[in-house]
């Protein structure tokens, strides 16, 4: 397939992309870009194009074309919903209170554990169609509100079904330790050798059910010592880590995720500069979620500094029933660029190129590169800023994944 007549292509380069790198990225006018075998094998000048038969030929007229976009953080699959604690935090209550008085992520865990694997799957597929449809082509999904083997276990299934029946790529991670359970109140050391235990990081590993680990490390959830107990039992069984860190206090979170030589640290709105410092020597990528800050009515996180100190920001929706119910990555990349102060480019970046290096996907995909997937989305304005200047519309006219189009909304 031949794309051509693309206003103007964004040549976002492989991530990590770290500091002032996310906003020296060139753009081409009058651009083609030709796939092969679902990769990318050419782009340049439309008047350099090599030629193509009329039915390989799909015009972009006019529209910016950028990578597929990649929300590197989400808890899909979930059941259930929430609207009720959202309303209270309207009114005053924190995330943390409603938290501590049984509400919060309990309460989708219960809906989970009730909602048979079938269930999981029947909720969720819809929720994918629609995030195809904003130009997303990769998804990562965390498992975390089973909070017991079989129940976490039935999430990861789902979420492999979920994956074959559908054409955005999901990358699933094994988040055990999200919460410590009703039934493990005052024990999380207890529930922490339950849920994370060697055996069951090996199966979660060795079924391919996860390629990463996360943990809710925070106020309110569990502390360093019991995330690092359960990060490194899951590295020893060759899962990568990841961390939500530094949300709702500062308890050393993002320090934690240097040591261990996580992928990723995520949230960060309390970031100190021991754990920029911690992150930045270990190459961990920051992933913003702007979106929750947003719905939580939080202060969000310093993106500015963060990008100043020269590490590489994400930029991922968090989707899910409590803290962000918000599917959208185009909403919160409007958030990013309005509120964080990220500009376009760097927005763009954050959710391609170092998407793809918060998931270890960076060699493959969220570049414009020869070899790389040719995961693709035309938009119907002419340079990436005229899609920012118009918040809440939806600019996507094509997507593309691996070289087929999976999406159409030409009128
Ligand atoms: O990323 N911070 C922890 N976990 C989720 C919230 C989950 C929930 O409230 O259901 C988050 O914000
Ligand atoms: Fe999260």
């Amino acid at each position: 397939m031949l794309i051509r007549d693309i206003g103007r292509l964004v040549i976002v380069p492989p991530g990590p992309l770290v500091g002032a790198q996310m906003r020296e990225i060139q753009t081409l006018p009058n651009a083609a870009l030709l796939v092969k075998d679902g990769k990318i094998a050419w782009f340049g000048e439309q008047k350099n194009a090599p030629n193509a038969p009329d039915d390989e030929i799909l015009s972009a007229e006019g529209g910016c074309v950028i990578p597929g976009l990649i929300d590197c953080h989400t808890h899909i699959p979930f059941a259930g919903e929430r609207s009720d604690e959202f309303v209270r935090r309207v009114a005053g209550e924190s995330y943390l209170s409603i938290m501590q008085a049984g509400g919060g992520i309990r309460v989708t865990t219960r809906a989970v554990r009730e909602a048979s694997e079938d269930e999981l799957v029947n909720i969720n597929l819809p929720r994918l169609a629609r995030i195809l449809r904003d130009g997303v082509t990769t998804v990562e999904c965390k498992s975390g509100y089973g909070l017991t083997v079989d129940d976490e276990l039935k999430q990861l299934r789902a979420i492999r079904r979920l994956a074959a029946m559908q054409p955005i790529e999901l990358v699933p991670t094994y988040l055990g330790a999200h919460a410590v359970p009703a039934e493990f109140e005052g024990d999380a050391d207890g529930f922490i050798e339950r849920i994370a235990s060697a055996d069951v990081m090996q199966r979660v590993a060795d079924e391919r059910l996860a390629r990463f680990c996360d943990v809710f490390c925070d106020r309110g959830a569990l502390n360093v010592d019991q995330a690092r107990r359960v990060l490194e039992r899951g590295k020893a069984a060759g899962l990568r880590p990841k961390l939500h860190a530094d949300e709702l206090a500062q308890i050393g979170a993002s320090r934690l995720a240097g040591e261990v030589g996580a992928v990723s640290a995520d949230h960060l709105e309390q970031i100190d500069d021991a754990g920029i410092a911690a992150m930045k020597a270990a190459g961990v990528v920051a992933v913003a979620l702007p979106g929750t800050s947003f719905f939580l009515g939080i202060e969000h996180c310093d993106a500015r500094r963060m990008i100043e100190a020269g590490l590489a920001v994400a930029v991922a929706t968090d989707y899910n029933p409590g803290s962000c119910h918000i599917e959208s990555l185009p909403f919160v990349m409007s958030i990013a660029c309005c509120q964080l102060r990220m500009t376009p480019v760097e927005t763009l970046a954050a959710v391609t190129a170092n998407a793809a290096a918060a998931i270890g996907e960076q060699a493959r995909i969220g570049a414009i590169a020869i070899g790389h997937d040719a995961d693709l989305v035309v938009l119907d304005t002419p340079t990436l800023e005229a899609w920012f200047y118009s918040p809440g519309r939806n600019r996507v006219r094509v997507v593309v994944k691996a070289g087929k189009v999976v999406g159409d909304q030409r009128v």
